[in-house]
């Protein structure tokens, strides 16, 4: 069933132009890698399924005839298309929907990409599900996110502080458990990358906890809980999350894995 994510179009619709601005999201590893895994063809309409400021749609557009530019919400779409007339490029067109209910019919796209998003749909599946239905048979998908770690004490840890960062956060999943997601939506020739355990981060250095809660608008004391949470952390957890201390700030590792598969 369609339903609008109204809290995630509260969190998100004021943060477009920070999202844009943001170093991880423009510069990312996993942006490379979508592009290399999915090679981009000039005969390809693509759609970037929660495109936010836009990155990865920006950075398919000139490789491809046609990019749609998806979100829940409707400034992220509105920014995203301005920042491609800026770049002179008129192949983007955009579209506002929940990722669980793309209002395209089926089989009409050639690739479907997610960048870090996933972790914040109702329902992973119903997206995925989606996602295979509006590409044409053999389409190629190249969705990146959050991973999550094997280990449940570190797992909680994760999802607790993204909770706190985000109250839109939903979940995230290893590797195991998006090549299941995968599986169940009908995909084929799966293939997951980096993850926890392969340590992949968009920006080598980490994350700094007071750049990302600023980008989100963490409130103070969900921010405060944040760094008490990592400073606090025993040992192997440290090593495991990559914490470093700063000063005032904390250092750590924000975990992304990539998942292509055909449909
Ligand atoms: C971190 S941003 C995406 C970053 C972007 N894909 C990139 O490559 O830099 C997350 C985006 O997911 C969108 N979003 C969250 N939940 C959604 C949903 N259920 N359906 C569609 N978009 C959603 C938000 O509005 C936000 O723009």
């Amino acid at each position: 069933m369609c339903h609008m994510t109204r809290d995630t179009v509260r969190q998100f619709g004021p943060l477009a132009r920070d999202y844009a601005l943001s170093e991880s999201h423009a510069r990312g590893r996993t942006l490379a890698m979508l592009a290399l895994r999915v090679q981009p063809r000039a005969t390809d309409a693509v759609l970037d399924v929660a495109t936010g400021g836009g990155h990865t749609a920006l950075a398919f557009a000139p490789a491809v005839r046609l990019v749609v530019a998806h979100d829940v919400s409707r400034s992220m779409v509105q920014q995203t298309l301005g920042r491609a007339r800026d770049a002179g490029l008129s192949n983007l067109r955009g579209v506002v929907s929940p990722a669980e209910c793309i209002p395209f019919a089926a089989e009409c796209f050639d690739v479907v990409t997610c960048r870090t998003a996933a972790h914040h749909f109702d329902d992973l599946g119903a997206a995925l599900r989606e996602a295979r239905r509006v590409l044409r048979s053999g389409g190629r998908l190249a969705w990146t996110d959050l991973a999550a770690a094997t280990d449940p004490e570190l797992r909680a840890l994760q999802h607790r502080l993204e909770v706190l960062h985000d109250a839109t956060h939903r979940g995230t999943w290893t590797p195991a458990e998006w090549r299941d997601a995968l599986e169940g939506a009908g995909f084929r020739e799966i293939a997951i990358e980096g993850g926890v355990d392969e340590r992949l981060t968009e920006l080598p250095g980490g994350t700094s906890a007071a750049e990302w809660c600023e980008r989100s608008r963490t409130p103070p004391e969900a921010q405060a809980e944040i760094l008490r949470l990592l400073r606090e952390a025993r040992q192997t957890t440290r090593e495991a999350l990559g914490v470093r201390d700063e000063g005032d700030d904390v250092r750590f590792c924000l975990y992304k894995l990539v998942a292509t598969a055909r449909a």
